[in-house]
């Protein structure tokens, strides 16, 4: 999986409209909901930043973060685009969210993950021993921060569903057109493998290379997700819709 991100990095900015559009307004929204949720929230570790764009977008708003990916690449890629934008206290690292708590320790403020990263993990044993090292990395009273696809909404079945990313991109002379393909998993329309083309062309000669670039998803519905958190140990569970482009599902590290 990690080679999917390894292989998408250099193209990662491309696939969203305006990436210092994105990061500024994620955080804006990221820091208004930490902040009408819990009391104490300092400290920020994102266990899956990618190129980082919660990771910079909440360090803007004064957060102290720290933040990892299992992609090796996209991690010095965050690191970057965080010095391009003077976020330099950004402590970046390459690590398996279900190891968390063992690389990063423990006593964070809050912990996310963000854009869909969890149904990365392909069963629900996974996804629950990644949400107790985000469990165990929080202080008592820490707040846990997860958005996902909304697969409630999904059809969750067939083969050859072509999803396509916005506009087109121009970039150094070259246009780039995204496109996502998805094939369900017949037998049990949980999970599906996962194409992403990126169609290069060089503006001047022509010439047109395509990109294929292979994962799988896990389409978890929010009702699982919720009892996995619970399960976990967070109390306070809940969706929250219209605060972000994606669901986001929040829970607290109990007191005691
Ligand atoms: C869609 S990207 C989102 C990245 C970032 N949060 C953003 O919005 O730009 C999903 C990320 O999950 C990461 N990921 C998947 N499985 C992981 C795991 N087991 N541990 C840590 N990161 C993981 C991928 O490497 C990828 O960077």
């Amino acid at each position: 999986m990690s080679n999917f991100y390894d292989k998408l990095c250099p193209f990662y900015h491309l696939i969203f409209e305006d990436l210092d559009a994105s990061i500024e307004k994620q955080g804006s929204q990221l820091s208004a909901i930490i902040e009408s949720n819990w009391s104490q929230h300092q400290t920020v570790l994102d266990v899956s930043c990618g190129i980082g764009t919660q990771a910079i977008g909440l360090s803007k708003y004064g957060y102290r973060v720290t933040a990892s990916d299992l992609s090796a690449n996209e991690v010095e890629r965050a690191k970057q685009e965080a010095q391009q934008r003077e976020q330099t206290n950004i402590l970046f690292s390459v690590c398996d969210m279900r190891t968390a708590f063992g690389h990063h320790g423990g006593n964070f403020d809050i912990v996310i993950s963000c854009d869909n990263s969890i149904p990365h993990l392909l069963t629900d044993d996974d996804i629950l021993s990644a949400l107790q090292q985000m469990y165990f990395c929080l202080k008592p009273g820490g707040g846990c921060l997860i958005t996902i696809r909304d697969y409630d909404q999904e059809q969750r079945c067939g083969k050859n569903i072509v999803k396509p990313y916005g506009k087109a991109k121009i970039e150094n002379g070259k246009r780039y057109v995204a496109l996502q393909v998805w094939d369900f998993d017949e037998q049990h329309f949980q999970h599906y493998d996962f194409t992403l083309y990126m169609i290069e062309e060089d503006l001047n000669c022509k010439e047109v290379v395509t990109h294929a670039m292979h994962s799988r998803y896990y389409a978890i519905g929010s009702e699982k997700l919720i009892r996995l958190m619970q399960n976990a140990g967070f109390e306070n569970v809940i969706r929250l819709d219209e605060s972000f482009y994606q669901p986001v599902f929040i829970g607290t590290r109990p007191l005691t």
